[in-house]
């Protein structure tokens, strides 16, 4: 009986547990225009807090400060003021610190954000579904996770990784898909629906050194295979040609050290060179190809010329009752058997001349260029 209260009791104990693991909070969202902008805080505990004058760290409990607002259009949501969703290719973000506790900031005057340090970030971001126009959603609710992933300041770094920090997501609502479907282009007009801090799950802290390796046999090196291509952003692994160690980035590296190297000038005649490098043995080949029909269609003229003439003689009125030259290639095959009847009776390289249209004498003059022609 007493094992079975324990049991029991061990058995709710965990069912709360994962409950509490579970449920999403609210605490540290802070809006400041329902539904357009919001404000959320981060609790950070792998950071120190930064002192600007003494470029230290200090160990004070400090959070990060998120801006999400709808752009003045309504079509995109802004993080930090950088486009974030639809999920444009992922910015690189930034973000102040500060030291003031979860009530002093859901309570307090707003603070001013331009005297605190600011960290820049790595971040793991899903967007969900990710924009495909080709998609037409009705009540379109998109939703978007960002987990921060590591932070640095005046070339200090930190990893990200306690599991004590809390995941964003955010629900946004597309009044333009309320009673129609959305359209292609997308025509958002996006409402911030909800925004909640999630408990962190094992897998949410990422080691840049957990992902697969970027090398030249990847164009992207994405993660995954479409718009916006990436979905763990660690500064480290970017700059502004692409993700390092990709062929994508090498070939966009080349490019901009080759333009930097000839200028514009040098570089348009540069393309001219190879362009036409590239291009002129089209003409050629076009003037080539040009050469050989002429010399077909005078080859045909010339036979047809021989066989009018050889035939004229022998078997005038059969083959040419009309006096147009297609015709007189479309009887051709009637006048080939004509022809070569005439010719069994002499009994002279039947099989040889079996299909050719004209008497011995002219063989070999006339037939060679229609023998190359069938
Ligand atoms: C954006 O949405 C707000 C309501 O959230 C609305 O008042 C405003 O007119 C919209 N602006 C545009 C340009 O659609
Ligand atoms: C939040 O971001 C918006 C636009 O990105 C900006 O206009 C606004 O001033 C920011 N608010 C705060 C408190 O930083
Ligand atoms: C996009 O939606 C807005 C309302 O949010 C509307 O005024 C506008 O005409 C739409 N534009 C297009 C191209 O459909």
């Amino acid at each position: 009986m007493a094992v079975t209260t324990q049991l029991l009791l061990l058995a709710s104990l965990h069912v709360l547990s994962v409950a509490a693991q579970n449920n999403p909070t609210t605490q540290g969202v802070k809006w400041l225009e329902k539904g357009r902008s919001v404000l959320v805080r981060l609790s950070t505990p792998d950071l120190p807090l930064w002192n600007k004058e003494e470029q230290i760290g200090e160990d004070i409990p400090s959070a990060l400060i998120l801006n999400f607002t709808v752009s003045a259009d309504n079509k995109t949501l802004l993080l930090q003021d950088q486009p974030f969703m639809p999920p444009h290719t992922p910015p690189r973000l930034s973000a102040p610190q500060t030291s003031q506790s979860l009530s002093e900031f859901e309570h307090g005057t707003t603070l001013n954000l331009e005297d605190l340090p600011v960290f820049d970030l790595d971040y793991d971001r899903i967007a969900h579904p990710r924009d495909d126009p080709s998609i037409h959603y009705y009540n379109y609710y998109p939703k978007l996770m960002i987990n921060l992933l590591g932070a640095g300041v005046a070339g200090h770094n930190a990893l990200l990784k306690d599991m004590e920090q809390k995941v964003i997501k955010i629900t946004l609502r597309d009044w333009n898909t309320v009673r129609s479907a959305s359209t292609d282009p997308p025509n958002h007009s996006f409402e911030i629906k909800e925004v909640k801090l999630w408990e962190r799950q094992p897998g949410d802290s990422v080691n840049p050194d957990d992902l697969k390796a970027c090398t030249l046999k990847s164009w992207r090196c994405s993660d995954f295979g479409d718009h916006p291509w990436y979905r763990y952003i660690f500064r480290q692994n970017f700059d502004e040609y692409g993700k390092i160690g990709s062929f994508r980035h090498m070939l966009h590296q080349r490019w901009a050290t080759l333009y930097e190297r000839l200028g514009f000038f040098r570089i348009t005649l540069l393309i001219l060179v190879v362009a036409s490098v590239i291009l002129l043995p089209i003409p050629y080949a076009l003037y080539k190809g040009g050469q050989w029909i002429n010399a077909q269609h005078r080859a045909r003229v010339e036979a047809s010329a021989a066989v009018w003439k050889d035939n004229d003689e022998e078997v005038e009125g059969l083959l040419f009752a009309d006096e147009s030259l297609e015709n007189m290639y479309g009887s051709e095959e009637t006048e080939s058997k004509e022809v070569f009847s005439e010719k069994q009776v002499d009994g002279n390289e039947a099989e040889g001349s079996a299909e050719k249209p004209l008497p011995p004498v002219t063989a070999k003059t006339a037939d060679a260029p229609e023998a190359s022609e069938k």
